[in-house]
């Protein structure tokens, strides 16, 4: 395992109320050595995409089921797939994402109590100014959840470090996966980037906890990797679903399809590439790699999209019968 530095201190972390919202949680990076923090950051912003991609596909591919597109809907899982368990997981291998249990448990509280005290309270305010009390709530029930969930982390912290405390802190339970309603933003002014920067965070948290619970399975601790893949359903199948119902997410199966195509050509043509041309500027050539790789499998999840887009029909919702594909 690479030194890393302490936590907070690789991304500005700024809450955004007056100006488009990228504001990732706190400790959501970790600074390997080897590479620049300019790469470090970009790597870091590109696990935000992947994770949002991840989570955006299965809802699409949740409508696309619904709508009995089953080809479309394979589509969207198989590549939710690949930006969870190579993309993501990629990246993660390369910037050291996962640390020791106790490494993982303070970067988790630090980034809970973030979400917990300054984002989703500053969200809530913004919220209500937009005049979208629908999404000032759920803010507000988000920042309490986040509160216990830094909780949580804490009470488990204290368990592993110190012989002497309960060990048995309490895990919370699993939520099950339930669909996203179909429909438009419900919310104007800042809030709609605000909700479109906490998805971003709330996937980022939910696959990067899927990856610390693994790693506290494998470490003996079995009710640590309780304690966060628990977490990580909440942030998922809660808190990134609730707000992406307030987003206007999920809409027909073609524009969904349409709005995948235009992300995976933005990825392919601009993001990626700025990121690989960038790493190569600072020396770091396997990041260089790293991005140029994703950059052309984005480019391929755009033409497999595009493929079928032109497939579905485009205005209703429910529609019945298989696309050809
Ligand atoms: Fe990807
Ligand atoms: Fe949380
Ligand atoms: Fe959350
Ligand atoms: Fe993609």
């Amino acid at each position: 395992m690479r030194a890393r530095s302490a936590l907070g201190v690789g991304l500005a972390v700024v809450v955004v109320v007056s100006a488009p919202a990228v504001a990732y949680a706190a400790g959501d990076r970790r600074e390997p050595v080897s590479i620049s923090p300019a790469t470090q950051a970009d790597a870091v912003a590109a696990m935000h995409g992947e994770a949002y991609a991840y989570a955006a596909y299965r809802a699409y591919a949740a409508q696309a089921a619904d709508d009995n597109l089953e080809t479309v809907a394979k589509l969207f899982r198989k590549t939710a797939s690949q930006e969870r368990y190579d993309h993501f997981a990629g990246l993660a291998r390369f910037t050291d994402l996962v640390g020791s249990d106790v490494d993982n448990l303070t970067d988790a509280i630090a980034g809970e109590r973030y979400e917990a005290t300054v984002m989703y309270p500053a969200f809530a305010r913004q919220a209500q100014r937009d005049g979208c009390t629908a999404a000032a709530e759920v803010f507000t029930e988000l920042s309490g959840d986040e509160k216990h969930h830094a909780q949580r982390f804490a009470a488990a912290r204290d368990a592993l470090t110190d012989p002497g405390a309960d060990q048995q802190f309490p895990v919370g339970e699993r939520i099950p996966a339930a669909p996203i309603p179909a429909g438009s933003p419900r919310c104007t002014g800042q809030t709609p980037a605000n909700l479109d920067s906490a998805m971003h965070g709330e996937a980022f948290a939910s696959l990067k906890y899927a990856l610390y619970a693994g790693h506290a399975q494998l470490a003996g601790h079995p009710r640590l990797a309780r304690l966060f893949r628990a977490a990580r359903s909440q942030e998922l199948n809660e808190h990134f679903a609730e707000e992406a119902a307030l987003a206007g997410l999920v809409r027909s199966t073609d524009e969904n399809l349409r709005t995948a195509v235009a992300g995976e050509q933005q990825e392919a043509t601009t993001t990626y590439p700025a990121y690989r041309d960038r790493a190569a500027q600072h020396g770091d050539s396997d990041a260089a790699q790293l991005f140029n790789e994703l950059a052309q499998d984005e480019a391929v999840h755009a033409s497999r999209f595009a493929c079928l887009s032109g497939s579905v029909p485009g205005r209703h919702t429910h529609v019945h019968g298989q696309p050809q594909s």
